[in-house]
């Protein structure tokens, strides 16, 4: 068939070209994810997506309009457009890959193991969990509930559907560990101090992206070269630091 000027010229409508209409970035996340996100007294969202959404609207132009979303729903809310992009500390997957395209990485992180102080000296190293007596803790729907049912398929694991729960778990002495990314694990720490041991290396290897539906290339280049902007001129770094412990 012979292709048509129109044809040529058509675009598929980017995600772009809504937020712009409609004078607003629609940003899911679930709060909880701390520092990423989370609620301060006073019921705003804060943290280092919540920061990273607003530098990205101000960029565009458009205010910024959160949607706090519960985890195992996330996905599902972007794809229903119930948002525009999922800025959520979300582990770039292969799984996750095949239903929505993610940026390139903004940060990479890893597991590690909040640990009952009374198991200090027992375990020092997460293989060590392995065994039937021990309880182990994550979150519904994480990479952590993934690699703990892989790695530690002797081990009791038990998910939860907030990170606060799941750690509360560990400080009543009714768990053994509990399994998550890193920088939440080292945040509970600075909060409860002896009342957790962190074995701080992490044992994955995890991008974290934006993710926003497919079939959108024009909205994944504004992204990917928003990201090289702000990590280039030190506005990321700024943020970084604000929020997140060495
Ligand atoms: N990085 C982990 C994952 O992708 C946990 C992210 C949890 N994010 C959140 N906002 N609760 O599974």
């Amino acid at each position: 068939a012979a292709l048509s000027l129109a044809s040529l010229s058509a675009q598929a409508a980017s995600t772009l070209d809504n937020i712009l209409a409609n004078n607003s970035l629609r940003v899911c996340f679930e709060a909880g994810y701390m520092p990423f996100e989370m609620k301060n007294k006073a019921g705003d969202d804060i943290g280092f997506d919540i920061d990273l959404a607003k530098m990205m609207a101000k960029a565009m132009g458009v205010k910024f309009t959160p949607v706090n979303t519960a985890w195992d729903g996330i996905i599902p809310a972007l794809l229903t457009d119930k948002c525009d992009i999922l800025m959520s500390g979300m582990t770039i997957t292969p799984e996750r890959n095949l239903q929505v395209n993610f940026a390139d990485p903004y940060v990479v992180v890893g597991q590690s193991v909040l640990l009952a102080p009374a198991l200090q000296g027992q375990v020092s190293r997460f293989q060590e969990l392995n065994q039937p007596e021990h309880i182990v803790i994550t979150k519904l729907g994480t990479t952590g509930d993934i690699v703990a049912k892989r790695m530690l398929d002797k081990a009791q694991i038990r998910v939860f559907e907030s990170e606060a729960d799941g750690v509360m778990e560990v400080i009543n002495g009714r768990a053994q560990a509990f399994i998550y990314d890193l920088p939440l694990n080292a945040f509970y720490k600075a909060l409860h101090g002896d009342k957790l041991v962190h074995l701080d290396q992490p044992f994955t290897y995890e991008p974290l992206g934006w993710a926003v539906r497919k079939g959108d290339p024009d909205f994944l280049n504004f992204l990917n070269n928003f990201l090289r902007q702000i990590k280039g001129d030190g506005s990321y770094d700024r943020l970084y630091q604000k929020w997140f412990i060495e």
